[in-house]
C-alpha cells in the first residue's frame, strides 16, 4: 500500500457466492479499519446476510475470494466456524440464541461453558463471579441471577455481545452483528448502539447490519453498501447524508415520503373492542373505524402482540367483546378470523405464518386455493399469474415463483406474507412489526400499497417499535401500558419522541 493507513482489522476481497441460479454476491471487496464501527447496508436480498454467513463459515463462498482478519489471510471458501473464531471473528446473529426464561448466568454458560466442581457439578460460584465481571466489563445493568427477560431489551442483546467477546480481553476481535436493532424500539436501539460504540472504543472492530438510516449515520464511522450482490459504495460516514445513502441503497431516488392518507370516511366503526382481558391484557377498549390506520405503541411486555393475537383469535381471551362492522365476532381461532375478514401478519414469521419449505407461490396462495379450482381442473396457470403479479407489485426478490421461501432474504419473506394477507381482501388487517427487516425502498412501496387498500375502506391496526413510522403512517396511536390503553392520540399531533415519552410515562389508569 502506498499511502500510510491504519491496517484494516477486516478486509474482504473478491468474495462471490452463487446459489442455484442467484448471484448473491459478486466480487465483493471492502475493508474495515480497526476499532471502528462499520455499517453494512443494502436493500432486501442485496447479500448482507450471505456475506456474514460466509465470514461465519455457515455458507461456503465460491472459490477465488479471500478474507484477512488482523493480518491473517484465509481463502474465503475455506472458512469454517472454528477457523472464523480462531482468526478473531465473533458473531451475534439476528436470532442470537438467547433464552429469555433462563438467567443471565445460564445464558452465558450455554455457549461459553463452565467449570465443574471436584464432584462434577457446576461450579456456580465461579460461574457467577465470571458473569459478574463480564456484566461489569460491558456496563450491563443486571445481576447474574436475573432472568434474562427482566433485562431491558438492549441489555439482552448486550448479553449476547458480551458472551461473544468474553474470551477476548485485548479487544482484537471483530464483532459482526446482523440486524441487532431490528426488533428494538428506537430508544433501546440507541442504547445498544451506544454500548457498541463503547465496545469499539476498547479496540473492537464492529461490522453491523441495519435498515435504519438515521441510526446508521448516528453511530457508524464508515459504511459499505451492497446492491444486488455488488459493492457499490464504501466510505467514511462523515459528510454522508441520508439522501445519498438511500440513493446508494435503492439505486434510484426513493419515493419521497410515504404516508397513509388520513381516514376519509372516519365515521363508520369497523372493529369495536370492549373490555378485553386475558394474559397480559387487563382491560382494553377501543374502536377502529373503516379506512382508519390505528397504531399501537407499547414497550415489550405491555401486551401489544397479545392484543393483536387476541383479536385474531390466536391468544385466549378471558372476557370482553369484539364486534366487526356491527356484527358479533367470536375470535375463537384464526379460521373464524379469516371468515370474518380479519388477517394477521405476525411478528415472528418463522414461527407462525411462513411455510419456509414451501414455495413462494404456495405461500401466496395458501388459504385461497378455491379461487383457482374449476370443476375438472386446477388452474395452475392462473395461480402462477397471480403469484407473478404479487411478486412484481411487492418487488419480491425471488428467482421464480417456485423458489422455496427459505431461500429468500428476510425482508423478502416478510413481503410475501403481507401480499398473502392482502389477497384475502380482509376488512381488518393486523400487522405486528410489519417493517422489521424491510429496506427503505420497500417500506415506501409497502405503505403505498396499504394506503390503496385503506382508501377502499380497509382498517389497519399496526403494532410497531418504530415510533417514527407509527407517527407517520397512522391516523391515531394508542399507548398500551401494563395491559391497558393509557392514551389515545391523533398521530399528527405526536412524533416519535412524544410517543416514547407516553409509552414510559403515560399515567396508569388514564382510561381504566
Ligand atoms: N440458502 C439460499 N438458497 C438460495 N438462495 C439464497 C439462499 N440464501 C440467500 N439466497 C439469496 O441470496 C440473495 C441475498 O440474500 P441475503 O439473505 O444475503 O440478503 P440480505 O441482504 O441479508 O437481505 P435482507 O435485508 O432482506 O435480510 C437473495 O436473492 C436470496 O434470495
Ligand atoms: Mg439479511
Amino acid at each position: 500500500m502506498s499511502t500510510k493507513t491504519v491496517a484494516p482489522a477486516l478486509a474482504v476481497t473478491d468474495v462471490s457466492k452463487a446459489f442455484a441460479g442467484t448471484q448473491a454476491l459478486l466480487d465483493v471487496s471492502f475493508a474495515v479499519t480497526a476499532g471502528r464501527v462499520h455499517a453494512l447496508l443494502g436493500g432486501n436480498g442485496s447479500g448482507k446476510s450471505t456475506l456474514i454467513k460466509i465470514l461465519a463459515g455457515v455458507h461456503r463462498a465460491d472459490p477465488g475470494g479471500s478474507v484477512v482478519v488482523n493480518g491473517t489471510s484465509v481463502a474465503a471458501d475455506r472458512l469454517t466456524p472454528g477457523l472464523a473464531r480462531e482468526i478473531g471473528l465473533r458473531f451475534v446473529h439476528q436470532n442470537p440464541g438467547l433464552i429469555r426464561d433462563m438467567t443471565v448466568v445460564e445464558n452465558v454458560a450455554l455457549t461459553n461453558g463452565f467449570s465443574r466442581t471436584r464432584y462434577g457439578g457446576v461450579a456456580w460460584g465461579a460461574l457467577r463471579r465470571r458473569t459478574r465481571r463480564l456484566l461489569d466489563r460491558f456496563e450491563i445493568e443486571a445481576d447474574p441471577n436475573q432472568q434474562l427477560s427482566e433485562l431491558r431489551p438492549a441489555d439482552q442483546t448486550m448479553v449476547a455481545v458480551a458472551r461473544a467477546l468474553e474470551d477476548d480481553q485485548d479487544g482484537l476481535s471483530t464483532l459482526v452483528l446482523d440486524e441487532p436493532t431490528a426488533a428494538l424500539p428506537r430508544h433501546e436501539a440507541a442504547f445498544l448502539l451506544e454500548a457498541m460504540r463503547r465496545c469499539a472504543s476498547t479496540g473492537h472492530t464492529i461490522l453491523f447490519v441495519s435498515h435504519r438510516i438515521d441510526e446508521v449515520l448516528a453511530v457508524s464511522e464508515s459504511v459499505t453498501v451492497l446492491r444486488d450482490g455488488v459493492e457499490v459504495l464504501t466510505r467514511e460516514a462523515e459528510g454522508l447524508d441520508e439522501q445519498q445513502l438511500v440513493q446508494a441503497i435503492v439505486g434510484r431516488s426513493p419515493r419521497a415520503v410515504y404516508q397513509v392518507p388520513p381516514a376519509t370516511s372516519a365515521l363508520e366503526a369497523c372493529v369495536e373492542v370492549e373490555h378485553l382481558r386475558g394474559g397480559p391484557i387487563h382491560d382494553v377498549s377501543f374502536t377502529a373505524r373503516k379506512g382508519e390506520v390505528v397504531g399501537i405503541a407499547g414497550l415489550l411486555g405491555s401486551g401489544r402482540s397479545e392484543l393483536l393475537r387476541m383479536i385474531y383469535g390466536a391468544h385466549p381471551r378471558e372476557s370482553g367483546d369484539i364486534t366487526i362492522e356491527g356484527g358479533p365476532y367470536q375470535a375463537n381461532d384464526p379460521s373464524s378470523a379469516l371468515r370474518n375478514g380479519v388477517a394477521l401478519v405476525p411478528e415472528d414469521r418463522a414461527a407462525d405464518g411462513a411455510f419456509l419449505d414451501m414455495s413462494v407461490l404456495e405461500n401466496l396462495s395458501i388459504g385461497q386455493l378455491g379461487k383457482f379450482r374449476e370443476p375438472l381442473r386446477f388452474r395452475h396457470d392462473l395461480e402462477r399469474a397471480a403469484a407473478r403479479e404479487d411478486i412484481e407489485k411487492f418487488t419480491v426478490k425471488t428467482q421464480s415463483p417456485s423458489t422455496p421461501l427459505a431461500s429468500l432474504s428476510g425482508g423478502n419473506q416478510q413481503k410475501v406474507l403481507l401480499a398473502r394477507c392482502l389477497r384475502s381482501a380482509p376488512r381488518v388487517l393486523l400487522l405486528d412489526e410489519p417493517t422489521q427487516g424491510i429496506d427503505v425502498g420497500a417500506r415506501a412501496d409497502i405503505f403505498a400499497i396499504l394506503s390503496e387498500h385503506v382508501a377502499r375502506g380497509l382498517t389497519v391496526i399496526i403494532v410497531s417499535s418504530d415510533f417514527e413510522e407509527l407517527a407517520r403512517v397512522t391516523d391515531r396511536v394508542l399507548i398500551l401500558r401494563g395491559g391497558r390503553i393509557v392514551a389515545d392520540v391523533p398521530a399528527q399531533s405526536v412524533d416519535a419522541a412524544a410517543i416514547t415519552e407516553l409509552v414510559y410515562s403515560a399515567p396508569m389508569g388514564a382510561s381504566s
